[in-house]
């Protein structure tokens, strides 16, 4: 699969199949995804790989999908809002190489806002500063049809 079929081709999984995911695979994506860009190399990230009586008190509705392996993306906090701002725009940078990785490979992911939570705080653990991204990856039952993008005409601005 090449580069822009990936991208365009990604979706935001729903249901999973209960089949597992191979770990080495995993990691895999995960170190493709650590090629993100980030300023001064400082690699913002860190990976918690989330078992059953975390997630089983993250209590998340649909429960991830029924993803076969759910992990949080946690954003170290920065010693300034800057800093702060840039570690978050590099963490989404890590995260979509991985969602891309995964699409690419067939898999899928289910990104949730449970980490943004208080509950998802306190269940993860994180210390002052940290924000956590939640995701259900496996492999898809379906995926779902592109939604309405706006023509992106609309979103460019020429300046002089
Ligand atoms: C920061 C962030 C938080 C998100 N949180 C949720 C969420 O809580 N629940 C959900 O269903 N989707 C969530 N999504 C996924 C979006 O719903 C999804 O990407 C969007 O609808 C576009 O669909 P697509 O990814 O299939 O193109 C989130 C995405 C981002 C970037």
């Amino acid at each position: 699969m090449d580069v822009m079929e990936a991208i365009v081709g990604r979706r935001q999984i729903k249901q999973f199949k209960p089949d597992p995911i191979d770990m080495d695979q995993l990691k895999s994506w995960l170190e493709a995804a650590s090629y993100a860009p980030n300023h001064r190399m400082n690699q913002p990230w860190q990976i918690l790989v989330i078992g059953e009586e975390t997630r089983a008190k993250l209590n998340h509705k649909a429960n991830f999908g029924d993803a076969p392996v759910v992990l949080a993306f946690v954003c170290e906090p920065g010693k300034t809002p800057v800093d702060r701002d840039e570690n978050l725009v590099a963490v989404a940078a890590f995260i979509q190489n991985f969602c891309l990785a995964a699409h690419a490979a067939g898999a899928g992911t289910r990104w949730t806002s449970i980490g943004s939570t208080e509950n998802g705080h306190e269940v993860l653990g994180l210390g002052e500063g940290y924000e956590a991204y939640v995701l259900g990856v496996g492999y898809p039952h379906e995926v779902p049809a592109p939604k309405h993008h706006t023509p992106i005409e609309e979103k460019m601005k020429h300046l002089p």
